[in-house]
């Protein structure tokens, strides 16, 4: 992939990972992009770089457009290993630029790099930099979602930086979202950004809202967003920002997940007439076995539902590991604005229920109780029980769902 122009005179320079498909522990499965830009003004200025094992690939795209020396100003929004880990490659071949961070992020890159020989210069919300015929913007945004993260809008081009938020995981041989969703689709595209949001943003839903009402108060255009991953907003940047308004407004569809593991399929069997009830209530669901489904992928549909069930069989007392592992996956991620419920099977004492209830408690979901325990192997009767199960649980993800209707 060559350098892309995307602005005139501004540069996508990045780097596309077709094959990671394990992004720390986060299934990737359409691949994903390292996208950094560079800015081609009167003092040439690169915004971010990419994770270290692609630094000759936005070596040699920079190369493409001017020698790496003449860069004098390099911005990093943001210092995770996938952003900030070629930067000593970018500085050995141009050492006297000057480096744009904030406090935490040069106190966090400090902890990767002998930063002692670089020009730093630690910038806050409000601060810009003129660099020739345009004004770069600083706008910190702490916690989203690093406490170093920062965005950098160019006022002239109305182009906002906006490292990780808005990104997607994607490979793609397009960079825009217009020409993505004519050669793949909407859908896929709003997928990954659910994906994304889910699995990385789902705790920062408030701190997301007051960011974007701060840059509404700042009265700044955007006419273009440009993520450090996947595709660029430029046909339609509010569609991004009214998603992520969205999602972090708490939004979900009226429907209903079924995320559940099983040891000999007791609890596998229950799922069907439970899927049933709740279909004959006319909501859609879904059934995602856990030992079959990266995490993230259940993580995913767990957020774009309104309800989610967890079934789980009695092991040793407790959940099924798989159950209990995302359970405490999703009390990391502060999940809000959801209601669940649990099923499963047991052989003699029981208490996975009991043990999924304590955990949505501890995490202050919206519960629908009681949860529905099954004996060894479901008969016809229990099979009853589960559609009944189902119809009741979908009838409760309605009547809570009307809370969030407009
Ligand atoms: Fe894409 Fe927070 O790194």
């Amino acid at each position: 992939m060559t350098a892309v122009e995307i602005k005139k005179d501004i540069y996508w320079v990045g780097a596309i990972d077709w094959a990671v498909r394990d992004f720390h522990g986060y299934e990737t499965p359409r691949g994903t992009s390292y996208n950094n830009y560079l800015i081609m003004d009167d003092e040439i200025t690169l915004i971010d770089t990419v994770k270290d094992d692609f630094a000759e690939v936005t070596i040699k795209n920079i190369q493409s457009i001017v020698q790496p020396e003449k860069i004098k100003h390099i911005v990093i929004n943001h210092i995770e290993n996938d952003h900030a880990t070629s930067i000593d490659r970018i500085m050995a071949l141009t050492p006297n630029a000057t480096i744009y961070i904030t406090e935490k992020g040069k106190k966090g890159l400090a902890r990767f790099f002998d930063i002692s020989k670089w020009n730093m210069k630690v910038v806050k919300t409000g601060d810009t930099l003129n660099i020739g015929k345009r004004t770069l913007l600083f706008l910190e945004t702490p916690m989203l979602h690093w406490p170093d993260s920062m965005m950098t809008y160019d006022k002239e081009d109305k182009v906002l930086f906006s490292q990780d938020a808005f990104g997607q995981h994607i490979a793609s041989a397009v960079r825009f979202d217009d020409e993505f969703i004519t050669c793949e689709s909407m859908y896929e595209l709003d997928d990954a950004i659910a994906d994304y949001y889910a699995n990385i943003l789902m705790p920062f839903g408030q701190l997301i809202k007051s960011k974007i009402a701060d840059v509404q108060k700042l009265g700044i255009e955007i006419d273009m967003i440009a993520p450090d991953h996947g595709i660029i907003w430029r046909a339609n940047p509010g569609k991004i920002l009214q998603m992520y308004m969205d999602m972090a407004s708490g939004c979900a569809k009226l429907s209903v997940s079924i995320i559940y593991d099983t040891m000999w399929h007791s609890t596998e069997i229950m799922t069907t007439p439970i899927m049933q009830g709740i279909k004959d209530e006319g909501l859609e669901c879904k059934i995602i076995k856990l030992r079959a489904t990266p995490m993230s992928v259940a993580v995913k549909e767990f957020w774009k539902s309104r309800g989610t069930l967890f079934g789980t069989p009695t092991i040793n007392n407790v959940m099924c590991p798989t159950v209990a592992q995302i359970l405490y996956h999703l009390s990391g991620l502060r999940p809000k604005n959801r209601i669940v419920g649990a099923f499963g099977s047991f052989g003699w004492g029981g208490g996975a229920v009991k043990g999924a209830y304590e955990e949505f408690k501890k995490m202050g979901l919206e519960i629908s109780e009681p949860g529905l325990q099954i004996n060894y192997r479901p008969s016809l009767e229990d099979e009853t029980k589960c559609y009944e199960f189902g119809k009741e649980f979908a009838k409760k993800v309605r009547e809570y769902h009307k809370k969030f209707e407009s």
